[in-house]
């Protein structure tokens, strides 16, 4: 077994990849007590044994069609087929009034002619992430439901700023938005206590969740995404961009464009309150608008693309798909 070494211990951020176990049973605090690390690091290992894992596959997969310009319709409809409770529910999305089409679509390949290329791949990732969410539990304002809503909105924002605003597709940015807040879904599911605690110290102190949670866990859920995305090597924009979702500020580099789309996308999803919020108490209006001159767009637009993501995603309520 490896021991690490001193370095190692202080500098305890980021966790070495397939070496959670390792560190989990060699990193302890002087008196003793579990470090936040280690306990970060157990719970990512939980984690990919965990049915969350189970979107790993398919969204790595979709990430690299995503990612790969000569990637087509074949390999889109490869991988829907490996997965037939997604090739299902595809069809069965498909088929439904909501996309209108007179003619019943009963193969993948027809959906992709039908639907569109880009429309099923988006399908599909938002379908398969979608399985994570599916838990009825709910505690002081928080509920999965609402969290995918939310997810689900700051997705759709994401891309639509990337396609008006910028004219660009944004391979990752659709998935970075379906995926920030996954690390809220790992301490629902494995730190519920904690998790528990962590939301009704939150609403008492009138603080925003992830501070609460670096408060009380010693890392927060963007830590935990963070963490996540790098164990299952997604493209190092998407591990940049779920961890930074909260801190815009440390964007740098290439990844900047991504995480401060993500930051003024989720921003405005919360101050127009779909779905679940983890920051409504103290908004930092002066930070949003500072992202929104550095990506050069006008508050005025982001207004007119919520307004566009309220209309879809009450169409999507309406037909039951939401
Ligand atoms: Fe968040
Ligand atoms: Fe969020």
């Amino acid at each position: 077994m490896q021991i690490m070494t001193e370095t190692a211990q202080q500098d305890k951020l980021p966790i070495a990849k397939g070496s959670t176990e390792q560190i989990s049973s060699h990193v302890r605090d002087h008196d003793g007590s579990v470090s936040s690390n280690d306990k970060l690091a157990r719970l990512v290992g939980k984690i990919d044994k965990s049915d969350i894992s189970s979107i790993k596959q398919v969204v790595t997969k979709l990430v690299e069609i995503i990612n790969d310009p000569d990637s087509g319709a074949k390999e889109l409809k490869d991988v829907i087929d490996k997965d037939p409770p997604l090739s299902a529910r595809l069809l069965k999305r498909a088929n439904s009034a909501y996309y209108g089409y007179r003619r019943k679509i009963y193969a993948i390949q027809d959906a992709i002619v039908c639907v569109g290329f880009n429309t099923v791949r988006e399908l599909a990732i938002s379908q398969k992430v979608s399985e994570v969410f599916q838990d009825n539990s709910s505690y002081e304002g928080y509920s999965r439901p609402a969290l995918w809503e939310h997810s689900f909105a700051v997705a759709l924002c994401s891309k639509l700023t990337y396609t008006k605003e910028f004219r660009q597709p944004g391979e990752n940015i659709y998935v970075a938005g379906l995926l920030h807040d996954l690390g809220i879904i790992a301490e629902d599911q494995f730190l519920q206590n904690e998790f528990r605690l962590a939301l009704e110290e939150s609403k008492r102190n009138r603080q925003n969740l992830p501070d609460t949670e670096k408060k009380t866990l010693g890392f927060n859920h963007s830590d935990i995404g963070r963490e996540i995305a790098d164990s299952w090597e997604f493209p190092y924009e998407l591990v940049k961009a779920i961890g930074s979702h909260h801190d815009p500020e440390k964007a740098e580099g290439q990844s900047k464009r991504v995480i401060l789309t993500l930051y003024i996308s989720d921003y405005i999803c919360q101050r127009n309150e779909i779905g679940y919020c983890d920051a409504p108490y103290k908004k930092d209006e002066r930070l949003y608008y500072r992202c929104l001159k550095e990506l050069g767009i006008k508050g005025m637009a982001m207004n007119l693309i919520v307004q566009d993501v309220q209309k879809e995603i009450s169409d999507l309520k309406s037909a039951g798909w939401l």
